[in-house]
């Protein structure tokens, strides 16, 4: 592996004159080779395949295949893939992506598009295995069975049980649901139809109707009443209020948004994807050194804890925004993000972490649920923004279809 990464550094170098991006793409992976190499060990002890989700109370959490983060891990092992193309991590990475096969037909809440992107579509990519075109194609049905025609949109959550089903709502759709339409807009590509795109369209054109403020921050939950159509609340469920901006609500919302223009080139949703940028870059209660706190509005400010998940998410999407513009201050703040979480302040020393790479995530705090914890997301997304960053300076697409 070491030499293929010194090989792929080398490139980077000469190709771009890029010795200290080299340096900070070479010392990440260098770091996520044992750290990672750890946590796989941990998981497949005595045979089992097991999907960590974070190391908490000095213990290793893991999650089953439902668990709208159970497609991460596989993702990450595929982005290591990618970045050494040490065929240990694809050996890891199939192992880890065929253990989600049951979720192509999994249709309980909106995440398919998370479980089965991060994994298949990263295998698929990459390896192009046989089989998971169909699992794509498979999941992307299981998705649309919960597009809600006459309101536009994919119900995100089921509201009949669990604390869902306390709120009073009828179709919850939540601005994470944008990432989902990745999985929509790939299955069409692979299979010609073109419904799956349909939907994707339709679901991102109301979520830009409902979704946002005037200054282009995003709700966290919209309710409609899925006969009509019509809005009947807005809300958060893991922000600080209804009316605040859960920072992680803004990461998906670029992220989202940026995507979407990959895929439809409609300028409207680039145009969406600068302006949450811009309310991003712009908040007063964004640290110098851009890791949000958990939310924008947090009543405590500055003694409230951080979210490295959301910053994570925002570097990715950033790369990708800077390949759609060529605006080098997106580049800049992406490049900004990836140092800041390189530091010891957010990357975890060695050994540590339960051999996840970053740590200080914030789950959910009204949920009491992973707060100041590694979670799988951010390292799947640090290693995303690490995948891009090189791209980038290698001069070949960050992003394909
Ligand atoms: N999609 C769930 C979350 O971001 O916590």
């Amino acid at each position: 592996m070491k030499r293929n990464f010194v090989l792929l550094c080398g490139l980077l170098c000469a190709l771009v004159g890029c010795t200290k991006s080299a340096n900070i793409i070479e010392e990440n992976v260098a770091n996520a080779e044992v750290q990672l190499s750890a946590l796989l060990a941990a998981c497949e002890e005595e045979g089992q395949v097991r999907i960590p989700s974070t190391y908490r109370d000095e213990k290793l959490r893991f999650v089953s295949p439902r668990d709208w983060t159970s497609g991460f891990f596989a993702g990450s092992l595929w982005y290591m893939y990618e970045l050494t193309r040490d065929e240990k991590w694809a050996e890891a990475a199939q192992r880890h992506t065929e253990n989600l096969h049951e979720i192509q037909y999994f249709t309980g809440h909106h995440d398919v598009g998370f479980m089965i992107g991060s994994s298949y579509g990263n295998g698929r990519k990459l390896k192009h295995i046989e089989g998971y075109d169909t699992v794509i194609v498979n999941a992307a049905k299981a998705l649309c069975t919960r597009y809600r025609p006459d309101a536009g949109v994919l119900q995100s959550w089921n509201v009949d049980s669990g604390w869902q089903s306390k709120k009073g709502w009828m179709c919850p759709v939540i601005i994470d649901n944008m990432m989902n339409l990745e999985l929509l807009f790939k299955a069409s590509l692979i299979s010609g139809d073109e419904s799956f795109r349909n939907v994707a369209i339709s679901h991102a054109d109301r979520i830009l109707e409902h979704h946002y403020r005037p200054d282009y921050s995003t709700w966290h939950v919209v309710d409609y009443d899925p006969a009509t159509g019509a809005v009947r609340g807005k809300y958060t469920a893991q922000g600080a209020s209804d009316d605040s901006a859960w920072a992680r609500g803004q990461a998906w919302s670029l992220y989202g948004y940026t995507m979407t223009y990959r895929y439809v080139r409609d300028a409207k949703y680039l145009q969406q994807a600068e302006n949450i940028a811009k309310f991003i870059f712009s908040h007063p209660n964004l640290p110098a050194d851009l890791v949000p706190y958990w939310d924008y509005n947090a009543p405590n400010i500055p003694n409230e804890p951080r979210d490295v998940s959301s910053a994570a998410i925002v570097a990715s999407a950033l790369y990708e925004l800077y390949g759609h513009t060529l605006n080098e201050g997106y580049r800049a703040l992406a490049d900004k993000i990836v140092e800041s979480l390189s530091q010891p302040a957010y990357r975890a020393a060695q050994g540590a972490n339960g051999g996840f790479l970053l740590m200080h995530s914030v789950g959910s705090i009204p949920h009491n649920s992973n707060i100041d914890v590694p979670l799988n997301y951010a390292d799947y997304y640090f290693l995303e923004a690490l995948v891009r960053k090189s791209c980038i300076e290698l001069g070949v697409p960050a992003v394909v279809l």
